[in-house]
């Protein structure tokens, strides 16, 4: 061989070896009408869960723990990253803490998602290192109307601003050198639950000078295009709709205008900060949400974080944020998700409510097939006791089975979840739920039929209903009693050619249980997922007249 011929050999090997690396990199892709998590060129469901905010700053806290986590069938864990702890001195950095997480998961075949508690935990600033917290003159405190400061950092600082990008991206740094061909870590959640409490926004000098400043025309953009109904166009419009002036002017000066004000700048820090990490590192990036509740003043709640009347605000200043992610410990799990699946942000619930909660993994269930959402995960996961029977591990263990059928079916009209709709008040709607899917109607019922009603946690119920072949479906799930009809009228009735129960083994290929007919099917008329216990049955329908 010639030496331009090797030459010529080795530059191809280095293009593909880069390429490969640059392929490597998680990332968010778009499949049909879904957006999907794609690691190692593979979409990828998370089936996660967070870790108590303390548990991960200890190895040896944590060491009796990953191996139950992956026995609950989990295949990622959220774990925060403290910037107290990465960054004790400025400019000095320990990745102890972050290394030993890594070396754990990979220990036991686990992913990640770290969380960057940085200047913001939950509106507090209780993460910031000493140098950090102890410096009110170059890091100033967000002020309360009378002058008083709070343990709360003001968003208004560059100094601040400037500081915690440097430790973030020097965290991004350290996960591409240790991390980029492995990918354990998946995603990054920059701060935690920000937002302003206990008033709408900072009244420091810094913040009040910036409150008179012009509003950005980029905003003003997005208000004249959203449609009617959108709270932040109606309260813009109540103020005159006027083009031009400052927060005050175009949304009041009242509480309501003071949380818009505030959602800019904590948007356009968390933009600062995500987009320093990114040129180092592109890992897809979210930023989760204290959610409001009904009824409460901006302050009572986180105000100006990504809420759902505030969306817009931080799509406009928060280009780098990839995702915008609910935490949800409402009951009304089914609207809250909704209002986060959107054309332009794919839905992921880091904290779905206490681990201990009985509608955990109803809402899984729903989130993935009926909002294509990329990930769940119930908070303080690793409090769970799996020496009991856990409804939450039967509930991954079956999603775990279905994640290659979850995955193929995104965005392709093909699947739909199913679960009571829950009001924030608590009250259960557990009517039956009608859907199409392929060629058949399939109605749902959450009341089982072998126990009176009052008997039944009906909101827990819930499954997936994924269609597989043209007249074949793989439905999951508990405490559901599903029927069927031809989704053409003119087809006659519908009946069950087949229906096995069963599992899909570690390869995925599908293990017949019992043949399910008789009292099991109640003679054709219906299919039984009891509740108590997630399953899976794998049905052919056909129809006659
Ligand atoms: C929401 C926060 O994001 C978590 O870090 C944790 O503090 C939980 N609340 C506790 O309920």
């Amino acid at each position: 061989m010639n030496t331009t011929v090797k030459r010529f050999g080795l530059l191809i090997l280095i293009m593909v070896i880069s390429l490969k690396i640059e392929a490597a990199i998680p990332h968010l892709e778009v499949h049909g009408s879904a957006v999907q998590l794609v690691v190692k060129d593979k979409p990828m469901l998370l089936l996660a869960g967070e870790l108590g905010n303390s548990s991960a700053s200890s190895a040896n806290y944590m060491a009796p723990h990953w191996a139950r986590l992956q026995r609950m069938h989990l295949n990622t864990v959220l774990a925060p990253v403290s910037w107290e702890l990465v960054e004790p001195e400025e400019d000095h950095f320990d990745w102890q803490s972050v290394d030993s997480i890594i070396k754990a998961a990979r220990a036991h075949d686990l992913k990640l998602v770290l969380l960057w508690f940085g200047a913001w935990k939950n509106s507090m600033s209780t993460y910031a290192p000493s140098w950090v917290k102890r410096d009110e003159s170059r890091f100033p405190r967000a002020q309360l109307p009378d002058g008083r400061g709070e343990d709360i950092l003001s968003a208004f600082s560059p100094a601040l601003r400037d500081a915690d990008a440097h430790a973030f991206a020097a965290l991004m740094m350290h996960l591409k050198q240790v991390d980029q061909n492995d990918n354990t870590v998946l995603m990054i959640q920059v701060e935690n639950e920000m937002g302003m409490l206990p008033v709408a926004r900072d009244y420091s000098e810094a913040a009040a000078q910036r409150f008179n400043d012009s509003v950005p025309p980029l905003l003003i953009h997005k208000l004249d295009a959203l449609s009617a109904g959108s709270r932040l166009r109606e309260l813009w419009q109540a103020h005159g709709a006027k083009q031009q002036g400052s927060w005050p002017t175009l949304f009041g000066d009242g509480d309501a205008g003071a949380e818009v004000f505030t959602a800019w700048y904590y948007a356009s820090y968390a933009e600062s900060v995500a987009a320093a990490g990114k040129a180092v590192y592109p890992l897809p990036m979210y930023v989760n949400a204290a959610l409001n509740r009904t009824g409460k003043a901006p302050g009572e709640y986180p105000s100006g974080g990504p809420l759902p009347h505030l969306l817009e605000v931080w799509k406009t200043a928060a280009p780098s944020i990839d995702l915008l992610a609910p935490d949800i410990y409402f009951p009304n799990f089914v609207d809250l998700a909704t209002v986060y699946k959107r054309k332009d942000n794919a839905l992921f619930i880091p904290e779905a409510n206490h681990v201990g909660n009985p509608q955990i993994p109803a809402n899984a269930f729903y989130a993935f097939g009926k909002l294509d959402a990329i990930g769940f995960g119930p908070f303080s996961v690793e409090s769970v006791d799996d020496s009991q029977p856990n409804v939450l591990v039967d509930a991954y263990a079956v999603l775990e089975q279905l994640s290659p059928a979850i995955l193929a079916n995104q965005g392709m009209q093909r699947m739909s979840g199913f679960k009571p709709r829950v009001l924030e008040n608590g009250t259960v709607i557990d009517t039956p739920v009608t859907e199409t899917i392929g060629a058949y109607t399939f109605t749902v019922s959450f009341v089982d039929n072998q126990s009176p009603k009052d008997q039944q946690d009906t909101a827990s119920h819930g499954g997936i209903i994924i269609q597989t072949g043209a007249e074949d479906y793989l439905v999951a799930g508990q405490g559901m009693i599903v029927t069927f009809s031809p989704a053409d009228a003119t087809q006659g009735s519908a009946g069950i050619d087949y229906a096995w129960e069963g599992a899909f083994d570690t390869h995925g290929h599908w293990m017949n249980g019992r043949r399910l007919n008789g009292d099991q099917t109640h003679q054709g008329r219906h299919l039984r997922l009891a509740p108590g216990k997630f399953q899976i049955q794998k049905i052919r329908l056909y129809h006659y007249y």
